[in-house]
């Protein structure tokens, strides 16, 4: 994820420029890693980039001073390329004619990249992005016109993206949506085009959101649009005037970080299975390591050993010897040579995460680092580094970046056991379409479990990690003490506390479906009130459920929301701030 802004005016001058990094400001929460602009003038087209925050950039770079009539604008979350000065956006063509900004990773850009660089394109940077304005400039050397050929640069690129480009000499920011937002603001002599809408909001409330698979340009005055068949549309109609103020600035008008982010959960999935898929012989590599070795340890903490947990659960499922481990725990262990050692942190930070590589590197092992974080420290200290694309994830509990763990675990599981992989491609659908369809029965769960102090999560098989999810976001957010057990465990003990009214939350993934039962049985004929978050098969008997159906290795992934869904509304009703739980911090590195 990144923050895009292009401006395009009728006068040339450097309070543009200052207009810019005020958007870019307001656009930092989507990415913080680097950041740069194009200015385009009469005179030239000048490009000014670094690795840092937009403050340092802005000051390091001297932005402020550029002059101009049309300004891209560019605040980076890394998913290809490590946050380099180089890597930063905008990229340019070999005669610096073209100037491109992104948001979203192209699936397809090692093909398009060596085919462009067999025809002599000199590249820059490690980036995805970069093949566009290379692809631009061939299209032009070949005789399209800058339209034409930036409308078929587009339709080369398979992936998700926001894309704004500009080329020397024209007075017009192109741009084209798939998959990632858009949105026009118009000036009285000027026109934005930005990834959301708070970003240029102190400048003008009459907006344009473009729909997926539109594409067209601005001009200070005008704007086309037009659908994938190449078909103009309307635009006059498609005016809307936003009466919302800028306050709620980058929450998208969503009151909260947390809600956007399970709400971004689909496009999250999108993009780490089209990262992953962009570099399928290094995931490939992986998978094979993991093959190969003689044990598996999976170190994690909190909401990411939960998804190291669900996978451990799959691999052991298959024979492997796979062992979870939480991440604190490492002194409990000791790895050997032949040992992979599979290190989960969105974060990439996560200091006991980092302890416990070290050790067992030295001991012998190889690691492997998931995280969300591109060089991260995690990323770096390891041997072989997979990317999540989640985008920056602002709220303290994990949402989306859980949701994107599981995704990127599911992939490689598939790798690894060399099945297909084509049930990941509506996996997005899936996530997108639970959160449509279940939203308002989450809320009506979460607001009656706001008005109790203890609950039960329970769940079989793969149901357990999710039910431990579940459990540890109520808790850490609606304060609301819950704990997590396999069902048939909760026999043993735990189902000494149930009484009437006691809530259990059952985690029903469409597996043993019948022993859960039973055990719901059990907590009913005590007086418990039963919920139950089921896929593709009910669960009899629950006082009340959610039933969702998709393909069943897709369970967890539809999964993951609702809870995050119910915890989150638990914890609005009962007056608390969800992004920002009390004694904890999005990034753990002490001990
Ligand atoms: C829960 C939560 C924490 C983190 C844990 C690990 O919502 O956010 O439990 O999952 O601190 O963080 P990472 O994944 O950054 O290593």
């Amino acid at each position: 994820m990144c923050g895009i802004i292009g401006v395009v005016s009728n006068k040339e001058s450097n309070r543009l420029a200052e207009l810019v990094v005020s958007c870019l400001n307001r656009l930092e929460y989507r990415g913080y890693d680097s950041v740069g602009v194009a200015a385009l003038s009469s005179a030239n087209l000048e490009v000014r980039k670094a690795k840092g925050t937009v403050e340092e950039v802005v000051r390091k770079k001297n932005i402020k001073e550029l002059s101009g009539y049309a300004f891209l604008g560019h605040t980076r979350w890394a998913t290809h390329g490590a946050p380099t000065d180089y890597n930063a956006h905008p990229h340019t063509d070999c005669s610096n004619n073209i100037a491109v900004i992104h948001n979203g990773t192209i699936r397809n850009f090692k093909e398009l990249r060596d085919e462009l660089q067999s025809l002599g394109h000199k590249f820059k940077s490690e980036t995805d992005t970069e093949v566009i304005p290379h692809m631009m400039e061939e299209y032009i050397k070949r005789g399209m016109d800058t339209f034409q050929a930036f409308r078929s640069a587009v339709k080369s690129i398979q992936g998700s993206f926001a894309i704004l480009a500009v080329v020397k000499g024209e007075r017009r920011i192109f741009f084209a949506k798939r998959d990632n937002p858009l949105v026009i603001g118009l000036g009285d002599d000027k026109t934005f085009v930005a990834s959301d809408i708070p970003s240029f909001l102190p400048y003008t409330r009459k907006v344009i959101v473009i729909s997926d698979g539109e594409l067209g340009y601005v001009t200070p005055n005008s704007v086309y649009i037009e659908d994938e068949n190449d078909n103009p549309i309307d635009v006059t109609s498609r005016i809307k005037i936003i009466d919302w103020d800028a306050s709620s600035a980058s929450k998208e008008g969503y009151p909260h970080f947390m809600l956007k982010e399970i709400h971004e959960s689909p496009i999250a999935v999108k993009d780490t299975i089209s990262g992953l898929l962009s570099e399928i012989d290094k995931v490939s590599e992986i998978a094979e390591e993991i093959r190969e070795s003689s044990r598996i340890i999976i170190t994690a903490a909190g909401t990411s050993y939960h998804a190291g947990f669900y996978f451990s659960l799959l691999l052991s499922r298959k024979g492997y010897m796979s062992i979870p481990l939480i991440a604190s725990e490492y002194h409990n262990f000791r790895a050997k040579k032949g040992d992979i050692v599979i290190a989960i942190s969105q974060s990439g930070e996560t200091l006991d995460v980092k302890m416990g590589i070290r050790k067992f590197k030295e001991e012998g092992a190889k690691i492997i680092a998931l995280t969300n974080v591109i060089e991260s420290d995690i990323a770096r200290e390891s041997d072989y580094k997979l990317y999540m694309r989640a985008g920056p994830e602002i709220g303290v509990a994990a949402t989306k970046t859980f949701t994107s763990e599981i995704a990127s675990l599911l992939f490689l599981y598939s790798l690894i056991e060399k099945e297909s992989m084509s049930y990941l491609e509506s996996a997005h659908e899936t996530v997108r379409n639970v959160i449509t369809e279940t939203e308002g029965f989450a809320k009506k769960i979460g607001e009656e479990l706001a008005n109790k102090n203890n609950a039960y999560y329970l769940g079989r098989g793969l149901g357990v990690p999710l039910a431990m999810e579940g459990a540890l976001k109520i808790k850490e957010i609606a304060y609301i003490h819950a704990e997590a057990y396999p069902a048939g465990e909760s026999k043993h003990g735990p189902i000494a506390l149930v009484e009437n009214g006691f809530p259990i939350v059952f985690i029903n993934d469409g597996e043993l479906v019948d022993e859960l039962e039973k055990n719901l049985q059990e907590m009913k004929a005590r007086g418990g009130k039963t919920y139950s978050i089921s896929v593709n098969k009910r669960l009899n008997f629950a006082d009340t459920e959610i039933l969702v159906n998709t393909d069943e290795k897709l369970s967890s992934l539809a999964i993951a929301p609702i809870i995050q869904l119910i915890a989150y509304y638990a914890s609005v009703k009962r007056g608390y701030d969800p992004d920002k739980p009390r004694n904890l911090a999005k990034t753990v590195t002490v001990e």
